[in-house]
């Protein structure tokens, strides 16, 4: 007798190409609506499924991997998978996979335009444009800063973050990367630009997040960051929200403290502090990093063939390790205070 397809669940509608991969190995349950599943569903769709695939905004916890009861492989289209309880999905043998690479490029373009768009108040522009509010040309109007000569502060050298340090040259910047403390910033790239964290706060133009989200990393960006960096200089995040306090960051804008900050990410998404947005010098976008056609068609393609790789035996293309040394919480928030958080990279960092 020949024996029944595995069952694989897909969270959102893909591209026929990656579903055509996925059918030819297993049977589909997609689900077609563009809101996420509940909990509830999310439990009630896996049970007797042998594959999922995933967004970040899925909530993958232990009971979700629990009502897994058949379950192998869990394929998130992201390269961050702070959304799915990986020790849960290892104690059941069950492999998770993410999209590494195939997002740094889009994800540093964003980061880019993010730079771009709060120095040169674009969103600003377009808005007085817009409103009907625009008189003519003048000498000052306007005004913004320019990346000619400045420092750019990237905080997390994972893939995302040298890609976006690349660049920086072409816009006559100098990129420093944040160290850690007891390692260095490996790479022959960035080995004359580490700086301790709070040394890169106080000097750079423009800080770059590029962390994944962890408990040593959320908060990364408080008040007392917030108060370090120079008056007239710009923080960007494109990793995941809660890695800033967006309450702090607020205040520090309100107190002036920063010049301004250009946003894709937030701490309760889809919600937007309403600070955040009744400001001119905050640029905000929603969640757009990996968002281009190209991208999106490469990240969906690769969790298929991680499932199918899984499904057939094979082993899985991008795996994610656990984080390394399974820390606590308290251990991690005790890193954060000693001043910076030991990002140690595995296959999946958002790393962003
Ligand atoms: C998106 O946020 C991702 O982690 O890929």
């Amino acid at each position: 007798m020949v024996p029944p397809k595995p069952a694989v669940l897909v969270t959102r509608r893909m591209p026929s190409a990656v579903l055509a991969q996925l059918d030819a190995v297993g049977e589909i349950d997609l689900h077609t609506e563009p809101d996420d599943l509940t909990h509830e569903a999310l439990c009630a769709r896996l049970r007797g499924k042998q594959g999922i695939i995933c967004v970040f905004t899925d909530r993958i916890d232990a009971a979700v991997i629990a009502a897994g009861d058949q379950l192998r492989v869990i394929a998130t289209v992201a390269v961050g998978f702070d959304n799915i309880d990986v020790t849960a999905a290892a104690t059941r043998g069950i492999v998770v996979t993410n999209t590494p690479n195939v997002l740094t490029g889009a994800t540093a373009e964003l980061t880019w335009a993010l730079i771009l768009a709060v120095t040169r108040r674009l969103g600003e522009g377009e808005r007085v444009i817009r409103r009907g509010a625009w008189s003519g040309w003048t000498f000052d109007f306007m005004l913004g800063t320019e990346l000619r000569g400045k420092q750019l502060g990237i905080i997390g050298a994972g893939r995302i973050g040298r890609a976006v340090a690349a660049v920086a040259p072409a816009f006559g910047m100098r990129a420093v990367f944040a160290a850690r403390p007891g390692g260095d910033v490996s790479g022959p790239e960035t080995a004359a630009a580490v700086l301790p964290l709070d040394q890169l706060l106080l000097s750079s133009d423009v800080v770059s997040l590029h962390v994944p989200m962890r408990a040593e990393t959320r908060h990364l960006i408080d008040r007392r960051a917030l108060a370090r960096m120079k008056r007239s200089a710009f923080l960007i995040n494109t990793s995941r929200g809660p890695v800033v306090d967006e309450a702090a960051l607020v205040w520090a804008l309100e107190e002036r403290l920063i010049a301004g900050a250009g946003l894709d990410v937030y701490e309760r998404e889809p919600r937007v502090h309403e600070g955040l947005l009744s400001r001119e010098n905050v640029c905000l976008v929603p969640h757009l990093g990996s968002a281009t056609r190209e991208t999106r068609a490469t990240m969906a393609d690769l969790a298929a063939r991680n499932v199918v790789a899984v499904l057939c035996g094979r082993p899985a293309i991008t795996p994610v390790r656990l984080p390394t040394g399974g820390r606590s919480q308290t251990a991690g928030v005790r890193r954060k205070q000693e001043g910076f958080a030991s990002i140690r990279r595995t296959s999946g960092d958002t790393e962003s």
